[in-house]
């Protein structure tokens, strides 16, 4: 039987505040389409769906996938595990993410982008644990802000368990003992 989980933000807020992200993303990006949607795998995909199904712009979209959270790796080593299939020059580029929680990810990942010679790099993501940042990263597009615990479900994971949540979940136990 799964450990119970205390609700942080419900189905209900999650949906409300991404229809106000994609009111927003429709304002900023009406003349600079198609955007080009960028996905970090496998966390964003329950977000990026509802957003997208909300967002009128024209868009293309693509994922990425990195490095694991709490791999065998030296923190703020970050490995592309998966490109993206579309030439980025001259693109508007979104990316769409779960959660910002150190920022090496995005950090990384947005880096990437510019070195990649798009027009514009922009940052979405759902939860931001700005608490815990090692390096800087503006979120350009923020659902919540939240505090320093770890949360599963609405794609985010513990050891691939409870991404299916329809809300998102404060874990409650230790994560490296499940
Ligand atoms: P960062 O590089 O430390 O910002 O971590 C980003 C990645 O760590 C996210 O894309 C998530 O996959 C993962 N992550 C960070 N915090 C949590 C959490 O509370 N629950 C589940 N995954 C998390
Ligand atoms: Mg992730």
């Amino acid at each position: 039987m799964d450990r119970p989980l205390q609700v942080l933000i419900s189905e209900s807020d999650l949906q409300r505040r991404i229809a106000e992200l994609a009111t927003e993303i429709d304002r900023d990006y009406q003349d600079k389409t198609p955007l080009l949607c960028i996905g970090v795998l496998k966390g964003s995909v329950f977000f990026m769906v509802d957003l997208l199904k909300r967002v009128k712009v024209p868009v293309v979209i693509d994922f990425l996938q990195t490095s694991s959270y709490r791999s065998g790796t030296t923190p703020g080593e970050v490995r592309i595990r998966k490109d993206v299939d579309v030439a980025i020059r001259g693109r508007h580029v979104l990316i769409i993410e779960d959660i910002v929680d150190t920022g090496h990810t995005l950090s990384t990942v947005l880096g990437l982008f510019r070195f990649r010679g798009a027009a514009s790099v922009k940052l979405c993501a759902l939860l931001d644990k700005h608490e815990a940042r090692e390096v800087p990263v503006s979120v350009d597009y923020s659902g919540f802000p939240i505090d320093n615990v770890f949360v599963v479900g609405y794609g985010l994971d513990l050891d691939e368990r409870y991404r299916e949540l329809p809300y998102i979940g404060v874990y409650d136990g230790d994560p490296s003992e499940d």
